[in-house]
């Protein structure tokens, strides 16, 4: 049984390609390493330097393995930047995905689990967010990944390609043993800054907002570890093998943290002052985002391991203690 994850090398796709392989599938790695990193990828995959757009690439890629299922992670994902240059973000994400399917479609993989996001809900008319919410992204990024959705729906009733779109909240944390973990260039995310501040490689933390209509002022969040987002794409593709319909699940932990919050638990779980300071708001940041994942727990049997920010902070240090420069490739 033979997955193909197209953006394998990236954060999320390399920890979920651990698990995959943990768990005895055989992995198909697709990835341009424009952001995603060579030697985060476990060794049993076979890996196939390429990007998703390149149509005769992609063909050659489905020619050659038996693909049973995709688990979709090839985007561009930061807020900010897709404010800035939009087009990057139709280009590569929408373009991307429309190759995809018209691949799959032509070599009859039925099956597909996508990395969607909380950020295809905009600024939240009610906390937490379900699935059926109203979607209106506030930045290019989330309406790039809705648009994506949309047109999974359309590849169904047309080609019967069935979808799981898994809507991420915020991620973080990395693998137990500090073997692999995030690294993005230029980091934009909150835990990785507050853990490099700590570790003395970034000289402080600015906090993007004070005045926002939340408890202290700062963003909400609800964080999930990235081990636990891995495992609920392999219960997404295993339901899809076995006949399961197309559906959309939040994933989250269905709990709040301000970033001044995850800023005095980072400083409790390292022992650092880590010195930080309030700064102007960033373009395109909802006030607060909070999933209800009752749906994923319910229809997936999603029993995350790690569902507190402790957890996914301890983890997320362990790796930053290791890898202070990130991965060597
Ligand atoms: N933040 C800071 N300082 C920093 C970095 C971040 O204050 O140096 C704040 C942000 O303004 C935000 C919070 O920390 O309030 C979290 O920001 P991240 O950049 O870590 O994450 P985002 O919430 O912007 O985005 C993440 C994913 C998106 C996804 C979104 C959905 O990167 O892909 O979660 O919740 F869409």
């Amino acid at each position: 049984m033979a997955i193909l994850v197209p953006g394998g090398a990236g954060y999320i796709g390399s920890h979920t390609v651990d698990r995959l392989i943990e768990n005895n599938f055989d992995v198909v790695v697709v990835d341009n390493l424009a952001t995603g990193h060579r030697s985060s990828i476990n060794k049993k995959a076979h890996f196939y330097n390429g990007d998703i757009r390149d149509k005769e690439f992609l063909n050659e890629v489905f020619e050659k393995e038996s693909i049973d299922g995709v688990i979709h992670f090839a985007a561009n994902s930061i807020v900010p930047e897709s404010m800035e240059k939009p087009m990057k973000y139709f280009d590569n994400n929408v373009y991307g995905m429309i190759n995809l399917l018209e691949v799959m479609n032509q070599h009859n993989v039925k099956n597909i689990v996508f990395s969607s996001t909380a950020a295809v809900y905009g600024e939240p008319k009610q906390i937490p967010i379900k699935e059926t919410d109203a979607k209106e992204p506030t930045n290019p990024y989330g309406e790039s990944k809705l648009m994506m959705e949309k047109m999974m729906h359309w590849a169904d009733i047309a080609h019967d390609i069935k979808f799981t779109a898994l809507r991420y909240f915020n991620v973080g944390g990395a693998k137990m043993d500090g073997s692999i973990g995030e690294d993005h260039h230029p980091e934009t995310h909150l835990i990785p800054i507050i853990l490099q501040v700590a570790q003395g490689v970034r000289d402080k933390l600015q906090i993007f907002g004070n005045d926002y209509p939340t408890k202290d002022g700062t963003n909400v969040r609800d964080y999930v570890h990235v081990l636990d987002l891995a495992d609920a794409h392999i219960l997404a593709m295993q339901r899809l093998l076995n006949g399961g319909d197309s559906q959309v699940f939040n994933l989250g932990s269905s709990t709040g943290f301000s970033n001044r919050q995850m800023l005095k638990t980072a400083r409790t779980i390292t022992g650092k002052a880590i010195p930080a300071e309030d700064a102007p708001r960033r373009a395109g940041d909802p006030s607060t985002l909070v999933a209800d994942s009752t749906k994923a727990r319910d229809v997936l049997g999603w029993k995350p391991e790690h569902d507190n920010v402790k957890d996914i902070i301890a983890s997320a240090w362990k790796w930053e203690q290791s890898h202070p420069n990130g991965y060597e490739n």
